[in-house]
């Protein structure tokens, strides 16, 4: 039985992430932050419909460093990661805080890739692994008002294209989605006038639902897509990249 670890399992995209990987057979860490109940009652469902496999929750502020080793400590097995955790701050640069900056740095980039460096010997004990990051196509494209995070997401794809390399040898893969805009919590602070005009950009006049980024995750764990590495995949119903 396969292993994977979810990390923001109680995130929009992250549990639709948890849900694919469960039906097709997957165990699953199920990493959460704040979001406690939310894990519970994901687990339960899970725990009821796939007795066989195994459900773990895993709590951790992956803004710091040292919820990371934990992390690792807690696992046992391991054939996959999917980085589907997160947050933003939108607002000018020149209004972004040290702290800010510090945080979403942290939490993107340098913990997740601490945790590549501690679980690289679990991974590579299996014939194929593979690790997905859920980016954005604002590390591709840029945008204002989010100028680090989309420095931070530019950062996740840097990585993705080297640490390939350095592992393909080992049969680990390493990709990235960069997702437009997914109709998720993480948007909702948006207004209606700020949807309308972003729709606008959007040649499919729609927002990505969790689950279609969910399918792409689910394809690049498959052994139809063992030859894909290093790279960083759009998903964004036509938005220009
Ligand atoms: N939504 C979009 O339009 C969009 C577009 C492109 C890329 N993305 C990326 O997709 C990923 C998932 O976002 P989402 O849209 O699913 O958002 P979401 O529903 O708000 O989920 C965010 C997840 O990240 C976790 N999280 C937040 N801060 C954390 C921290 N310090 N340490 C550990 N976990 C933390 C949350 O945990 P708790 O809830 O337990 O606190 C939650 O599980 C993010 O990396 C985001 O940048 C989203």
């Amino acid at each position: 039985m396969n292993y994977v670890l979810v990390t923001g399992a109680s995130g929009d995209i992250g549990e639709a992430c948890v849900k694919q990987l469960a039906k097709k057979g997957y165990s699953v860490y199920c990493h959460y932050f704040r979001n406690e109940q939310k894990i519970k009652s994901l687990l339960s469902d899970l725990i009821l419909k796939y007795p066989k496999q195994d459900f773990f929750a895993l709590q951790a502020d992956l803004s710091s460093p040292k919820s990371v080793e934990q992390i690792t400590k807690d696992m046992f097995q391991l054939h996959a990661i999917i980085f589907a955790h997160g947050d933003t701050v939108y607002k000018l640069l020149s209004d972004t805080t040290p702290d800010e900056m510090t945080h979403l740095w942290h939490t993107h980039v340098y913990n997740p890739i601490r945790l590549c460096q501690l679980c690289q010997p679990k991974l590579t004990q299996h014939s194929h692994s593979q690790i997905v990051f859920i980016s954005s196509v604002y590390g591709l494209i840029g945008s204002s008002m989010e100028v680090m995070y989309s420095t931070v997401k530019g950062a996740q794809i840097a990585f993705v294209k080297s640490y390939a390399k350095e592992v393909a040898s080992m049969n680990l893969t390493i990709n990235a989605i960069a997702p437009g805009a997914v109709d998720t919590n993480m948007n909702t602070l948006w207004s209606k006038e700020e949807k309308q005009s972003l729709l606008l950009d959007i040649p499919l006049n729609r927002l990505a639902q969790p689950k279609e980024v969910a399918s792409l995750v689910s394809y690049l764990l498959s052994e139809d897509a063992s030859y894909i590495t290093g790279s960083t995949i759009p998903l964004t119903g036509g938005w220009s990249v």
